[in-house]
């Protein structure tokens, strides 16, 4: 059975047994193992049911260890790791040849990044080895934002969550690649397009799916609940064509007539974008497990973290 426990220095023993425990980041929660073990990383992939070739983030404590797990890094890239670390940006960079191919999935470049949680930072200071960590759902499913959503997914397949609570942010870290040391987007997260840009200018936006996607987690289904879902602009004429149905309803700040409704989550009362985005994941699990004949998610202001968030609905949406 899953334990959840603050206990760093249980977790810290279980990860140098080369077993998996899942960690609180400021994103979502982590199913992490040592980087360095094979055995530790294959128990990534079998627990999430995640195809080899879809590479692992590797989190370090510090951003000066950033040369012990990438080469020939871009200026612009430490510009960003000074200015958002600890925080939720991903780098993708030249891979170190330490770094083992697994998890990399063969790739000649590397995903890293410093979480922002103190319990986390604590425990990989106490480690000798960064952790590996994806997020701790099944592959395809609503990523975990606290502590038993992990264990609603996995009670019989890890020993421990430790427990941070909620995570603020709510959606994944941003990833940012570079070609030709120019920075692109790979993944919309939670911190925006707009806040990248001012440090480095303007950025190409990547985030798309392709049949082989640079970044191959960006397979258009995802962070999807079993629901039906849809994402709607006007959610009112939406609800007058779905008379009958149990419908759960997934809007910003408020609606104005709730008859037609089963279940509602406002993401954010007084209208405040980060608030909606640490929201949004909680929000999907609680309406996902009433069984509802469908969802139907308003979408968002398309700008800020506004993209973001319309980013992960859609993927929700996809058949
Ligand atoms: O916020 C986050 O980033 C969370 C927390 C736990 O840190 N982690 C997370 O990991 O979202 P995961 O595995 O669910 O998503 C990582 C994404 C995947 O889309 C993967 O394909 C991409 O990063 N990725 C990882 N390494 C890569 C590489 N070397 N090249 C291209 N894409 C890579
Ligand atoms: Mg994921």
């Amino acid at each position: 059975m899953i334990e959840i426990s603050t206990d760093i220095n249980k977790a810290k023993k279980i990860l140098e047994n080369n077993e998996l425990v899942a960690i609180p980041t400021e994103t979502v929660y982590g199913l992490a193992g040592n980087i360095y073990s094979e055995t530790a990383i294959k128990k990534i992939f079998e627990t999430k049911k995640r195809p080899f070739y879809n590479p692992l983030i590797v989190h370090i404590h510090n951003k000066k260890l950033i040369d012990e797990i990438a080469i020939n890094i871009p200026e612009k890239a430490r510009i960003l790791a000074d200015a958002f670390w600890p925080g939720s940006l991903t780098l993708l960079l030249e891979k170190n040849n330490k770094i083992p191919d697994i998890v990399t999935a063969g790739r000649n470049s590397v995903a890293v990044r410093v979480p922002n949680h103190p319990l986390t930072l604590e425990l990989l200071k106490a480690l000798n080895f960064p952790l590996a960590a994806p997020s701790a759902n099944p592959f395809g499913s609503i990523s975990p934002t606290k502590a038993q959503h992990v264990a609603d997914y996995f009670s019989n397949d890890i020993a421990m969550v430790l427990e941070g609570g909620n995570c603020e942010n709510g959606i994944e870290s941003t990833i940012i690649g570079f070609k030709n040391d120019q920075p692109i987007i790979y993944r919309l997260g939670s911190i925006s397009i707009e806040e990248i840009e001012v440090l480095v200018g303007p950025l190409k936006v990547k985030n798309h799916s392709e049949k082989l996607p640079e970044s191959p987690g960006m397979l258009s289904r995802h962070y999807a609940p079993k629901t039906k879902t849809i994402l709607v602009e006007d959610i009112e004429k939406e609800l007058s064509l779905h008379a009958n149905k149990r419908i759960g309803v997934i809007v910003f700040k408020t609606i104005i007539d709730k008859t037609n409704i089963n279940y509602t989550e406002i993401l954010s009362e007084k209208g405040d974008i980060k608030e909606a985005m640490s929201n949004l994941y909680a929000a999907m699990h609680r309406l996902d497990k009433l069984k509802l004949d469908l969802i139907i998610a308003q979408k968002f202001p398309e700008e800020g973290l506004g993209k973001s968030i319309n980013d992960r609905l859609e993927r929700a949406t996809k058949e």
